[in-house]
């Protein structure tokens, strides 16, 4: 009886997914995240290495010796959990570091820490706005924001990719509908899986002629973008946007979310956000890792221009051997195949020759868009950018 309406609820769905190629299964791997991992392929077949070319640790910092110590330590003096919400008795010292620290890189007022930043992203989305507001969004959004859009209730209209007339167009079509007009314009700071920026003046300039706030989602720009990888304010030389979420998860490698700015913007999330409020702290000894991990790219700029070089060359190595990549100023380079068979065919053709480059397929990207997402590591060597420039030409030239 019991497994009969389980059936009804997952029988054709799973089929259906297994039909369109969409069906998602995970890859085992037996070493930590580095540049090279250790690759386990099936339970019979030895474990084998791979040049990773996939991870969102895009300063291949989850593996140092001395951030690994610190963490440790951390463990060691904090204990392995928090025991309770930061409001009632979760929140430790380290947890405060932290965010003086975050606030410090980002060079806002304050900040606010999340379990995660698709918490952060749903938690600050729905405190700001309620069921009166707009919300005018990126069609290439990240699924945190679109679930925090869900979540709010707004009434969320959705612009062209990058496309700031038509996201002019739609504020415009909801400001002659209401006279107590509320906006907020969010907005990835890097697509995902394009690695596109979008354009903060520009969308600073927009947001404030017509009295919106902005936020940018900078999971992909902190630690890779600017100079000194604080962000898009730092590469476009501009102010920041009014609300900053970030990730502790990426080029930090570790874990927990963030938003930056204003004190009021942050005693308001401390007091709104239900994913902030109703949810245990982050184990102290986390917050303690990502604030050593924030001062370890502080203290190594070098780091993250030796990032940016390597997506410079791997690109042009790409393009040399006559494939089509867009420019991009993040770590991540997408090489669109289109079809979500060959782009499987294509990621299990790589992994072959020791290459692990993930098919991106729907839903994560539109139909027919499929990709293999290729995302850098400071840390690759020129010869290893080279040789998997060279096998990713042949592998797509010999499975189309
Ligand atoms: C643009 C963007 N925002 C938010 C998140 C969520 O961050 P986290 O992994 O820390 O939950 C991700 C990816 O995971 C992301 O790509």
């Amino acid at each position: 009886m019991h497994n009969s309406i389980l059936e009804k609820f997952t029988v054709e769905p799973l089929q259906q997914m297994r039909d369109s190629h969409t069906y998602r299964t995970m890859r085992l791997i037996e070493s930590p995240e580095a540049s090279r991992v250790t690759l386990r392929t099936t339970i019979n077949e030895a474990p084998c290495e791979q040049i990773l070319l996939a991870s969102n640790s895009y300063l291949d910092l989850a593996n140092v010796e001395e951030l690994k110590q610190a963490m440790a330590k951390a463990v060691l003096d904090w204990g392995t959990g928090s025991g309770g919400a930061r409001l009632t008795t979760g929140n430790k010292t380290p947890h405060q570091k932290l965010e003086a620290e975050i606030a410090k890189f980002k060079g806002e007022e304050a900040a606010i820490t999340f379990n995660t930043g698709y918490m952060a992203n749903v938690g600050t989305i729905s405190a700001l706005c309620g069921k009166n507001d707009f919300i005018f969004s990126d069609e290439l959004n990240h699924a945190s924001i679109i679930d925090g859009i869900r979540l709010s209730k707004a009434k969320c209209l959705v612009y062209k990719h990058n496309d700031l007339n038509d996201l002019e167009r739609v504020i415009a079509e909801a400001q002659k509908s209401v006279s107590d007009f509320r906006g907020l314009i969010v907005t990835d700071a890097v697509f995902s899986m394009d690695g596109d920026l979008a354009n903060l003046p520009e969308l600073l300039r927009i947001a404030h002629t017509h009295g919106c706030l902005l936020m940018i989602d900078e999971a992909h720009a902190t630690g890779v973008i600017g100079h000194t990888g604080r962000g898009l304010a730092e590469h476009y030389g501009c102010e920041h946007a009014d609300v900053t979420v970030g990730t502790l998860s990426k080029a930090v490698a570790c874990e927990g979310g963030f938003v930056v700015g204003k004190q009021q913007l942050i005693d308001y999330l401390r007091n709104k956000s239900r994913s902030f409020i109703f949810t245990t702290a982050m184990a102290p000894a986390v917050a303690a890792a990502a604030c050593n991990n924030l001062k370890f790219i502080d203290a190594h700029p070098e780091r993250v221009q030796q990032l940016q070089e390597n997506v410079k060359f791997f690109c042009e190595c790409l393009r040399y051997e006559g494939l089509t990549v867009p420019q991009t100023d993040s770590a991540i380079v997408p090489i669109v195949i289109g079809d979500e068979a060959a782009a499987l065919n294509a990621s299990a053709e790589l992994q072959q020759r020791g290459l692990l480059i993930p098919a991106i397929r729907y839903p994560t990207v539109a139909k027919g868009q499929a990709r293999l997402r290729a995302s850098l590591m400071a840390t690759h060597t020129r010869e290893e950018l080279k040789r998997a420039a060279t096998v990713i030409a042949q592998v797509i030239k010999s499975t189309n």
